[in-house]
């Protein structure tokens, strides 16, 4: 059986800065710099134009790992597109990044198989354990696994939606996961969900319990009207924070507990970026150092499924992430669904 060793990572932001102050000034949003650093650690974020889908920021991502990894795109056997903001409602992004990145052009198309993920925040994770599950199995030698978000396309960017608006920014981060017969990959995935959760952070939209989705206003001209609490992301964000911090603890202990390594083997965590202050509780509770923590919260918010990647992809580029240091990756989000992954670089 092969290992699954990652070969590559990317990431992609796109140009605009909104700071918070932006979102106040800009926005017209009853909002301080102070509130939501104090709270979440968030100084800016990114946001994509208008048009822009979360498949084309996936596509430099891409680009950059493959050149990380050696390969070109017709090298790939599989695309795992993990979103919850997705070019569309349907077919899912992984085809669309099929054609953009030119798998079906020329002579011999790759009619690989694109399958979408719907995990949000520990969507990256999920992605992560199939790829390498698929890899192990000898199905496939090289799977793109992908995160990306764009989250301005559907915020309440006004007072009334701030506590979660604040906190979403938009990026592409991706990891190749590919066959290796050395000794190093994914050493194991812990993945969980529990679904008692499932409203307490979503967005209702295409909600089967709320149809007609679009009411008309039969005998009158005009398209009806949608409420917009269908359209926005809700949360309940005490419960996600107690949430977050049970889950996340727990899975870094199973990790350790099932591979009988200590938390000092580790040498990097690349914990999803839903907030700072949910990072440093779990870190403080643990016993983790600081500086064995990536973050990027700070610049970019929270990018849901492309947090993880695009962490991996800035310490590659930077040369914190380096051959042979042991990283566990955490995630908690919507479902409720986390998941944790140990990887031997
Ligand atoms: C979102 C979060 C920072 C909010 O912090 P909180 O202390 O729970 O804040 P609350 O929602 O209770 O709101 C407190 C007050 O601040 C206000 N507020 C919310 N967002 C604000 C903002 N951006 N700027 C200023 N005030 C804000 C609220 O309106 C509320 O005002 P009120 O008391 O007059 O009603 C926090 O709950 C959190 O981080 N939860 C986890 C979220 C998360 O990780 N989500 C991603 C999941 S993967």
């Amino acid at each position: 059986m092969p290992n699954a060793y990652i070969s590559g990572t990317g990431m992609y932001v796109p140009d605009e800065v909104v700071t918070n102050d932006d979102l106040r000034t800009k926005y017209g949003i009853d909002t301080t710099h102070e509130w939501v650093v104090q709270r979440t650690g968030i100084a800016e974020r990114r946001f994509a134009p208008d048009g822009t889908a979360p498949s084309d920021l996936a596509v430099p991502a891409t680009k950059q790992a493959l050149e990380r990894a050696g390969l070109k795109a017709h090298d790939l056997d599989m695309i795992l597109f993990a979103t919850l903001s997705p070019d569309m409602h349907f077919p899912g992004s992984g085809v669309f990044l099929q054609r953009k990145l030119g798998l079906l052009d020329g002579d011999s198309p790759r009619f690989v198989p694109a399958m979408d993920i719907r995990n949000q925040c520990s969507g990256f994770l999920y992605g992560l354990a199939t790829a390498a599950s698929m890899v192990q199995s000898g199905g496939c030698k090289h799977v793109l696994v992908v995160g990306a978000e764009c989250h301005s396309a559907a915020l309440d960017l006004t007072t009334r939606g701030r506590t979660v608006s604040s906190l979403f920014g938009d990026a592409a981060g991706v990891a190749i996961v590919s066959a290796t017969d050395e000794d190093r990959g994914v050493r194991g995935w812990w993945l969980g969900a529990d679904g008692r959760h499932a409203e307490a952070l979503c967005m209702r939209i295409w909600d089967m319990s709320k149809r007609p989705f679009v009411p008309l206003d039969h005998g009158k001209e005009g398209p009806g009207t949608i409420q917009p609490e269908i359209l926005w992301p809700y949360m309940e964000g005490k419960v996600v924070f107690k949430n977050a911090v049970e889950r996340m603890c727990q899975s870094i202990m199973q990790a350790c507990w099932e591979k009988g390594i200590e938390l000092g083997d580790v040498d990097l965590f690349a914990f999803h970026q839903a907030n700072m202050r949910i990072n440093q509780y779990v870190a403080n509770t643990m016993g983790i150092p600081e500086s064995k923590l990536l973050h990027n919260i700070e610049r970019l918010g929270n990018t849901t499924a492309a947090t993880i990647p695009t962490l991996l992809a800035e310490a590659e580029e930077t040369g914190k992430l380096k051959r042979g240091m042991k990283v566990m990756m955490v995630a908690f989000g919507a479902g409720f669904t986390w998941g944790a992954a140990l990887v031997d670089w």
